[in-house]
């Protein structure tokens, strides 16, 4: 059996009919930038959200430093986030020209660890970005505590979580602005590229819609901006998608439990970790080996299998070649688990088309690994 990392086609097929008829509607209408769909779009996702606004932007990397940018983050400002995480959340504190600040994670859910953000703290600290990893929030109300003891931005990257929500918190509750992206592999996602930023700031709502469109708001009227729109046709693919996300995420869900009781017994592999009342949408079923030599070995024998797991994310920030190229950044502490994470993941196929059969023989193929190191039972 072969067992794919993604289901776009499946996904595709399954509500052919709605995507296409929100395409046509877009093609026929003749309004393709910033018209008709995308202004529904973004009203519909406010709603969702629960937000006052919500903004459509180009992609995730660009919501993260248009909302940078429209806070007034600038040179010499730190802003704290994981240091295992996505490349494009430092990246993207980069491009607003601040310092990045990274930081180690809690070994069991690989969030953000409030205690080493608050370590992180100095005079020159703006803002934190905790990153919703993998589909878990990370711990809110300990992050937005330390904000309001020094006064921080708190933005949310939630690009790997959309409608998951925290034990008695939503994603947007304790925040200044949360940024997602909409590129095709997220749980809600486009045949392409896009993003959005939700807030409840009126003043980040109108600084980013300017932004976003070359500093206009009204007709040959200019500030300093930028060109970073989501188009109508995405908008419309997200409009019909958004209308099943609910069902998806629990079927994620559905999926990782099986995978966990299935896995249980597996004594070489670390699994996932829920924390007690967190609505984790699982947008990857990340695993570690105990061991950290035997990822590779084991990523090998999972993709011989016709297995086609990956890694996210096999090299930590400060670990990439050449880092930080000349950019401000900052390590604070030890980076021990993030490091432990780069070198011992294994993300095993998830998405919400994915078949009981599909998780069962994959479970059955992990189970059956038969190299894992001494030391290590089975
Ligand atoms: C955690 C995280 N942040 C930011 C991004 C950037 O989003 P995009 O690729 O849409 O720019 C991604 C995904 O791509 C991500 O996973």
């Amino acid at each position: 059996m072969k067992v794919p990392f993604y289901g776009h086609q499946r996904q595709y097929t399954g509500m052919k009919a709605e995507i296409d008829a929100n395409l046509q509607a877009v093609l026929e209408s003749g309004q393709y930038v910033q018209g008709p769909m995308l202004k529904r779009f973004e009203a519909e996702l406010a709603s969702y959200v629960g937000a006052k606004y919500a903004i459509g932007v180009g992609n995730g990397t660009d919501a993260l430093w248009l909302a940078f940018m429209a806070l007034g983050l600038d040179a010499g400002d730190e802003v704290i986030t994981n240091a295992n995480t996505f490349f494009a959340t430092a990246e993207a504190i980069w491009i607003a020209g601040a310092t990045a600040v990274l930081v180690d994670c809690d070994p069991l859910t690989k969030c953000l660890d409030p205690a080493a953000v608050r370590r992180a703290v100095t005079r020159r600290t703006k803002a934190i970005v905790p990153v919703h990893l993998y589909g878990q929030c990370a711990p809110m109300r300990d992050i937005r505590k330390i904000a309001d003891e020094f006064g921080l931005f708190v933005i949310e990257d939630n690009a790997q979580a959309f409608d998951a929500r925290g034990d008695d918190f939503a994603i947007g509750e304790l925040s200044d602005v949360v940024c997602t992206s909409f590129i095709i592999q997220k749980n809600l996602g486009t045949f392409g590229d896009g993003g959005a930023l939700w807030t409840n700031l009126a003043y980040v709502n109108d600084k980013v819609r300017k932004l976003r469109n070359h500093g206009s708001s009204k007709r040959d009227v200019h500030s300093f901006g930028f060109n970073s729109r989501l188009d109508d046709l995405h908008a419309g693919v997200l409009s019909a998608k958004l209308r099943h996300i609910r069902a998806w995420s629990d079927r994620r869900i559905a999926i990782a439990a099986r995978y966990t009781a299935g896995l249980q017994d597996c004594a070489f592999l670390d699994l996932p970790h829920v924390r007690p009342g967190y609505r984790h949408v699982f947008h990857l079923y990340v695993v570690e080996t105990k061991n950290p030599a035997d990822r590779n070995r084991f990523l090998d024998y999972l993709v011989a299998q016709g297995v086609d797991a990956k890694t996210h994310y096999s090299v930590a920030i400060h670990q990439q070649e050449g880092f930080p190229w000349g950019k401000d950044a900052r390590l604070a502490g030890p980076l021990v688990h993030a490091e432990k994470n780069a070198a011992s993941c294994i993300s095993l196929p998830m998405f919400p088309e994915l078949t009981d059969a599909e998780v069962d023989y994959t479970i059955q193929v992990v189970k059956a690994w038969p190299q894992h190191s001494a030391g290590t039972k089975a």
